[in-house]
């Protein structure tokens, strides 16, 4: 598997390429499908999971899927009351503010995500050999800036308050988000996807020192308690240029790098230790010019090469962030095309 060989210092076949969001809204095929149906009932649905999961491997060629779930999937399975508001992103009934609220954080019994697991189970099936399936979850502190703020936020009022005014409560509540991530990505691992993303997207917002007295112990035990499994894993984040190197320390094979940063100055500050993945700014697929995609995709290219000749193990290529909903299905295929061309 290109991903996996580009993720471990092997030689890939050709160059490893998927795209965070890569089944979404850019399709008609997912349009169609997902008509009529929330989107958080959508992701315990294993057929249409499944589906949903595959409509971007079969029309852009990309060398992984990545199960189509959603971070709160497994806070919804443990019995969170929220919802996934289509433009906003999750919705917490009843944010998670005192320590009354914390105590009664429940725990994810790994059969409540049965859903998730038999879907993997049907993409292993349909996927071809050389293509790797990509289980996710979502780190403990962009969990919990949801369930702290209960939306989405700019500015993580509550929840840095929380933290800094309230250690221990916040402690205790990064260890129990970080226990539904670890029991959910177990499941994935056990019921066999090739290679798993940490998404904390939102530890962008942390000073460096924040990050690593408040979170990257939580991550830590995260990223430990998935070792065993012996898979790659891949630890992402926007804006996360200057906190790459501690969240590479938290124990990951790839770290994964917004289009702000070019990737052989990334790798570079980790210090050439993992395997790197980005970045394609994701509005470049917007610019609706040919010439434009392939020199950024070269300029991209090129990066990772200079990474990988500095040290760094491999470069998946990817985007710096998610696939915006209104990008055009052909350009993505075309940028596929361009990336395994080169
Ligand atoms: O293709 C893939 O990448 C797999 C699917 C995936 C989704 N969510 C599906 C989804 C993944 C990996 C996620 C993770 C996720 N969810 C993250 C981390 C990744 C990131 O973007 O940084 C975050 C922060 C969330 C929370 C969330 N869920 C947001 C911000 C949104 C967007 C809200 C909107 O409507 O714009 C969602 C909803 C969501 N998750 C959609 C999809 C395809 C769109 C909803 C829809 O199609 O109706």
């Amino acid at each position: 598997m290109p991903l996996i060989a580009a993720a471990t210092g092997g030689t890939p076949s050709r160059r490893p390429v998927w795209f965070m969001r890569q089944a979404g809204r850019s399709l008609p095929e997912y349009r169609e499908i997902r008509a009529g149906r929330g989107m958080l009932e959508s992701c315990f649905e294993a057929e249409l999971v499944a589906e949903i999961t595959m409509q971007p491997v079969r029309r852009h060629d990309t060398d992984a899927a990545i199960l189509f779930s959603d971070i709160v999937v497994p806070l919804r399975a443990a019995g969170i009351d929220l919802d996934i508001v289509a433009g906003t992103g999750p919705v917490i009934a009843s944010p998670i503010r005192t320590a009354a609220d914390v105590a009664k954080m429940p725990r994810l019994d790994p059969s409540s995500v049965g859903a998730v697991t038999s879907a993997i189970g049907m993409i292993i099936d349909e996927l071809p050999d050389e293509k790797s399936l990509i289980g996710f979850a979502g780190a403990p502190f962009t969990l919990a800036s949801y369930l702290i703020e209960g939306g989405p936020s700019r500015t993580y009022e509550r929840t840095k308050a929380m933290m800094l005014a309230e250690p221990e409560l916040w402690n205790t509540f990064m260890g129990r988000i970080a226990d539904i991530t670890i029991t959910f990505l177990r499941a994935q691992l056990d019921a066999g996807v090739d290679a798993l993303q940490l998404f904390d997207s939102w530890a962008g917002a942390l000073s460096k020192a924040q990050y690593e007295e408040y979170v990257a112990p939580h991550s830590a035990r995260v990223m430990a308690e998935v070792a065993e499994y012996g898979v790659p894993r891949i630890h992402f984040g926007v804006n996360t240029g200057e906190l790459l190197s501690s969240m590479t320390d938290v124990g990951t094979e790839v770290i994964g790098v917004d289009w702000r940063l070019p990737l052989d100055e990334a790798a570079a500050r980790v210090g050439h230790r993992v395997a790197v993945q980005g970045n394609l700014d994701p509005t470049v697929l917007l610019a609706g010019d040919d010439a434009v995609l392939e020199r950024e995709i070269d300029r991209v290219v090129a990066a990772g090469e200079r990474a990988i000749a500095a040290g760094a193990p491999g470069h998946i290529f990817n985007l710096g962030h998610g696939v915006m909903p209104n990008t055009d299905a052909g350009v993505i295929t075309r940028a596929v095309e361009l990336i395994h061309a080169l």
